[in-house]
């Protein structure tokens, strides 16, 4: 990078600080708000990567593409709700037909059972392959209950997991996301409160080495109940996983007994109208999904193996307490899930080349933005041999000119990447373009144009020559 010798830490500090100081007179909308939000809610709301310094855009509304908030702005968003919302915000496919149920006495008589939910549950059974599926809220929970179903199946206690990986926070889920290669390799345990019991019995291996899984398969593999992967890595940095990674997985946990979970949360229906696994051509015991599949609604699934997933049910016994809660399939979502499952049932011919077209273009974009103005910058979220296509994107400022960001670990390594400058720097910087990014980058949906892609660039070009000013001398 042609000013890296500048890029110490007093001087991103202060760079950090005059764009935190610069939004505030930017949003002054939001920022009213912030007292009052900060009285009631730790931090101002509640959930931490939706807030940031000195406060967040307060959203009033949102269509397609973009979001609106309190001070007017119409900004353009690659969050898109968590990467849900992969039609856009809003989109009147499923936000008609839900007014309608409404309005026809419809939709929140939770409580019941129904038609639509069997319809919803075939829909998704038949885009997966799987034999029984039962729907919950929160891709966090639905990870909880399938590594439950495959510690009651095996009667293990071991859960293995990648570092980087990311299944919400449920307890053995929290090892070894945060973590600093550099000082705790992946022994971090990511939060207080968890019994010990627990995370002790959480192994994390490598993400993408087949050796390492192997030797952890070897040492451990007998009181393994399960490996839970993401075939596209998420919040470790948006990767896929190789191929010869995937098969191993299922070569391993299957000789030594264990269940092999394919945590499909964000990579489920973002790449075609089904599961990655079923690109990767291997059957997993357990997936789970979530996003995508609700329409922007809270709705999850644990789906697979019937011999397995009886365990919620009087077939297998009913010993694992998967039996649901207040909100569960709960009506106006499973609507709003059965929408979307047959959306991109009926359209995945034009749905993914279109998004995986303007994925591609957006991360080109960010990238070239950023090169022209001699700041080195690089995305992840492309697709590999299996997955081909991608509408997912991360952004990292690598501190060696050229080097592409490919391992989880890398993402977090300060050693390696300008850590600050690629999440907060970055998102100020845009968010004063009116572009709303998360981790650099995000997710295109089928609202975004081509427009919005030129938009982003000039908003990058932008943030740049900002990133340039910052570290010149
Ligand atoms: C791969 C993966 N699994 C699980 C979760 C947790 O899902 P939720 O936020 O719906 O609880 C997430 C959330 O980002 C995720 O990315």
């Amino acid at each position: 990078m042609l000013f890296e010798k500048n890029m110490n830490n007093s001087t991103t500090q202060k760079f950090i600080q005059d764009l935190r100081n610069e939004y505030a007179a930017y949003s002054p909308g939001s920022g009213k708000l912030k007292d009052r939000a900060e009285q009631v809610m730790m931090d101002g709301g509640s959930h931490t990567i939706r807030l940031m310094k000195p406060f967040p855009p307060r959203i009033v509304r949102a269509r397609g593409s973009c979001v609106y908030d309190e001070d007017g702005h119409e900004i353009l968003d690659f969050w898109q709700g968590h990467h849900a919302n992969i039609l856009g915000h809003n989109s009147p496919v499923l936000t008609e037909k839900l007014a309608e149920a409404f309005s026809s006495g419809f939709g929140l008589q939770t409580g019941f059972t129904d038609l639509l939910q069997i319809e919803t549950a075939e829909l998704l059974c038949r885009a997966t392959a799987a034999e029984r599926v039962r729907f919950t809220t929160s891709g966090t929970l639905a990870t909880m209950y399938a590594i439950l179903l495959a510690r009651a199946y095996t009667g293990r206690d071991m859960v293995l997991k990648v570092g980087g990986g990311w299944h919400g926070a449920q307890p053995w889920g929290l090892k070894g996301v945060d973590f600093n290669i550099a000082t705790d390799d992946f022994q971090h345990i990511d939060s207080s409160g968890i019994p010990l019991s627990v995370s002790d019995n959480v192994i994390v291996t490598r993400y993408n080495d087949s050796q390492m899984l192997e030797d952890n398969m070897k040492r451990f593999g007998d009181r393994i109940a399960c490996f839970i992967l993401e075939p596209f890595i998420g919040a470790g940095g948006f990767l896929p996983a190789g191929g010869e990674f995937i098969r191993t997985a299922r070569t391993l946990t299957e000789s030594c007994g264990s269940l092999l979970i394919l945590d499909e949360v964000i990579s489920g229906f973002r790449f075609h109208a089904g599961s990655a696994g079923s690109l990767y051509q291997i059957t997993p015991d357990l997936a789970t999904y979530g996003k995508i599949i609700g329409g922007g609604m809270p709705v999850s699934a644990v789906a697979g193996r019937a011999a397995v997933m009886e365990l919620a049910g009087s077939k297998g016994g009913g010993t694992v307490k998967f039996s649901g809660g207040t909100y569960c399939a709960h009506p106006s979502s499973m609507l709003a899930a059965r929408i979307q499952l047959e959306y991109l049932r009926d359209n995945a011919g034009q749905v993914y080349p279109y998004i995986n077209r303007l994925g591609e273009a957006a991360r080109k974009a960010v990238e070239k933005a950023f090169r022209n103005a001699g700041v080195y910058a690089c995305c992840t979220g492309y697709g590999n041999d299996i997955i081909k296509g991608s509408s997912l994107g991360m952004v990292f400022f690598p501190k060696k000119d050229g080097y592409c960001v490919s391992l989880p670990e890398d993402t977090r390594n300060p050693e390696i990447c300008h850590l600050e400058l690629g999440e907060e720097a970055l998102r100020l910087a845009l968010l004063l373009e009116d572009v709303h990014v998360m981790h650099g980058l995000g997710s295109v949906s089928t609202a975004h144009s081509e427009e919005d892609i030129s938009r982003l660039y000039e908003a990058c070009c932008r943030a740049a020559e900002r990133i340039k000013r910052a570290y010149e001398v």
